[in-house]
């Protein structure tokens, strides 16, 4: 049995499901604040967690029993952790102390854990490898840090098995268009540009259109939600041979003139945009050296064209479930 912290969210609902496609079992624990009950395949066993609350944590543990976790749970808008930090120290740093506290009291070694580029900030070379150095430039990323920080320390100390993913711009939606990208509030580029689309936003904002860049927007290294979930996959197995950290990346930039494209591509019609200045906080480009991720979980990501990454959201977004 697989524990899966924050299973209900976007990255982990997907990853349940090839887990089960694979044949594991799988439980979600899940306080349900962002996360979505619907999105949970209803072939896992469910129950409504917190992490901050050690005793409904030490009841999931007693109930299910599982041999490992894989760990998403976190609060993890940039803009409101600037705003709100202890919600996000209290939350991410503490929730993940108490979760590994509960799996030493029953004796679960191994784990698999959501951490993200945004620890690395602002890019010093690219593409960025998993020795780049780490200078977070706000406190979800510090959050993410801390953590892959504590799992170290853990391994040295009490033998943890673990390996920490950090992916770049998760995007896309199941290809059988069951489960899909749905934050509440939305501030992620692909789904509000497709919402744009759809007419339920006026327009969208690209947030400079000034930079050092072949055509002045940001680039992104967008990682199908998909080829994330098959990562935790292998990275299951591969935890405690393998213990550190990897890119979950495809190597390659797109621009968020080439996503607003692809989007409208996938949907034949048009988005209407408006030209705003740059977010604080965006680096001008991001994108993964993915060789390590291959090479020690025998990982590949099935989709490298943007087009088909967008089309899959695209396909989730006029059909949306929840
Ligand atoms: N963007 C716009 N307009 C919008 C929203 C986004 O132009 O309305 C641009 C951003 O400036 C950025 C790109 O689209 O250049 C992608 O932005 P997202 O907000 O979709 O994603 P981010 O790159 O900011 O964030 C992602 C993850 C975070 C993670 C971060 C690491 O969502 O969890 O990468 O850099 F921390």
């Amino acid at each position: 049995m697989i524990l899966v912290t924050g299973g209900a969210g976007y990255i982990g609902s997907h990853t349940i499901k090839g887990l089960l496609d694979n044949g594991y079992d799988c439980a979600v624990a899940d306080n349900l604040v962002y996360g979505h009950r619907g999105a949970v395949d209803p072939r896992a066993a469910f129950e409504q967690a917190d992490l901050l609350d050690k005793d409904s944590l030490r009841h999931v543990f007693c109930k299910f029993r599982p041999e490992a976790v894989i760990h998403f749970a976190a609060f993890a808008y940039v803009g409101e952790s600037v705003c709100l930090p202890q919600k996000y120290y209290r939350n991410n740093v503490i929730g993940t102390l108490n979760l590994l506290s509960v799996m030493r009291e029953f004796s679960v070694e191994k784990i698999v854990f959501s951490s993200t580029c945004a620890t690395y900030g602002e890019p010093q070379y690219l593409p960025i490898d998993e020795e780049h150095p780490q200078n977070p430039i706000n406190p979800y990323g510090r959050t993410k840090l801390m953590i892959e920080q504590i799992l170290s320390d853990y391994r040295q100390a009490y033998g943890l098995k673990y390996i920490s993913l950090r992916y770049f711009n998760a995007a896309g939606a199941a290809a059988d268009g069951s489960i899909g990208e749905s934050h509440r509030p939305e501030t992620h580029l692909i789904p509000l540009v497709l919402q744009a689309i759809k007419g339920e936003r006026q327009s969208i904002k690209i947030f400079g259109s000034d930079y050092n860049t072949p055509d002045g927007t940001c680039i992104r290294d967008y990682i199908h939600v998909e080829d994330l979930a098959e990562a935790h996959c292998l990275a299951l197995e591969k935890a405690g041979i393998f213990n550190g950290c990897l890119n979950l990346g495809t190597g390659k930039g797109s621009s968020v003139k080439e996503v607003v494209a692809a989007a409208e591509k996938a949907s034949g019609l048009k988005c209407s945009l408006e030209y705003a200045p740059r977010r604080p906080g965006d680096p001008a480009q991001l994108w993964a050296d993915n060789r390590k991720a291959k090479e020690v979980l025998g990982w590949h990501p099935r989709y490298t064209d943007i087009n088909e990454i967008v089309r899959t959201a695209w396909n989730w977004e006029i059909n949306r479930k929840f």
